[in-house]
């Protein structure tokens, strides 16, 4: 049995910087190219082992739900034509050893809030969160989650993942403070401005956990913009656990910003 075969997927939030096109369509199904973003995540999982992906979802995100869905009508016609190279690559998108769930996030409480109401489906296991909204090059992706993997099985507590942005950038993340040399965690605090931020490591949305953080979790009160923030209970948990992180110094593209899809469409396109 692999240490972590559970995947998280937040996919709730509300998409406001890609109004008005995210009224109707969930930022995750935004196309890089042929493929939505909420695809890129989920077989960067599936490639480092994991076999149960839970989406935490809302009302307005019921594109992902059926996009994962087996969709009896498109096959039976798509093998009626012999178009086989197309059958495999719907029937593909989840493969059959790999089970989805799914649960609602009611209130667009926050990432922790978000996390937090996963608890029962993740019951005892070891679980990865990635958020899509961060786009790695193909090439590097797994091998991120799998030295996450491998240096979570040490302590089993947390593994992050930290990548150096410039000062300018400091506010739009969770930054950490983080010795190279140890590769553990210090402190962490939430879209600093530059004048507070600890370092230029900003946490990308890669994270692996044991279920101990929801007992952390639980007990926050709103911090940063009014919500649960899921670097918030991590901080909480750092007061009575070491924490790590890898350092990732490949491709990673901020698809949460106009900019930053962009910039992954023209790269993929490539
Ligand atoms: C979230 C986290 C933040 C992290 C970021 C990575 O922020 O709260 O700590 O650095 O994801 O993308 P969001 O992008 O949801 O505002």
């Amino acid at each position: 049995m692999g240490l972590v075969k559970t995947a998280v997927f937040p996919v709730a939030g509300l998409g406001t910087r890609f109004l008005p096109l995210t009224k109707s369509t969930p930022k995750e199904m935004l196309p890089i190219v042929t493929k939505p973003l909420i695809q890129y995540a989920v077989e960067e999982a599936i490639q480092a082992g994991i076999d149960h992906l839970i989406f935490v979802t809302s009302n307005s995100k019921k594109a992902i739900e059926e996009y994962f869905d087996k969709n009896y009508e498109l096959e039976d016609r798509l093998q009626k034509n012999g178009n086989i190279k197309a059958l495999q690559q719907v029937q593909n998108i989840i493969p059959r050893s790999v089970s989805v769930s799914y649960v609602r996030q009611e209130e667009p409480k926050g990432l922790g809030d978000a996390v937090l109401k996963a608890k029962r489906l993740v019951g005892n296991e070891n679980f990865a969160v990635l958020l899509a909204d961060d786009l790695i090059a193909s090439e590097e992706s797994s091998s991120l989650l799998s030295s996450m993997i491998r240096q979570f099985s040490e302590w089993r507590t947390v593994s992050l993942a930290l990548d150096e942005v410039p000062l300018s950038e400091v506010h739009k993340y969770g930054i950490a403070s983080f010795d190279e040399e140890s590769c553990s965690v210090s402190s962490l605090i939430e879209k600093p401005s530059a004048l507070e931020a600890p370092s230029r490591w900003a946490l990308l949305g890669r994270y692996i956990f044991s279920p101990e953080i929801f007992f952390y979790l639980e007990q926050l009160k709103p911090g940063r913009a009014g919500e649960i923030q899921l670097t918030d209970g991590i901080s909480l948990m750092l007061k009575d656990k070491p924490i790590f992180a890898v350092p990732f110094h490949g491709k990673r593209f901020d698809c949460g910003s106009a900019s930053g899809f962009k910039e992954a469409i023209r790269y993929f396109l490539d």
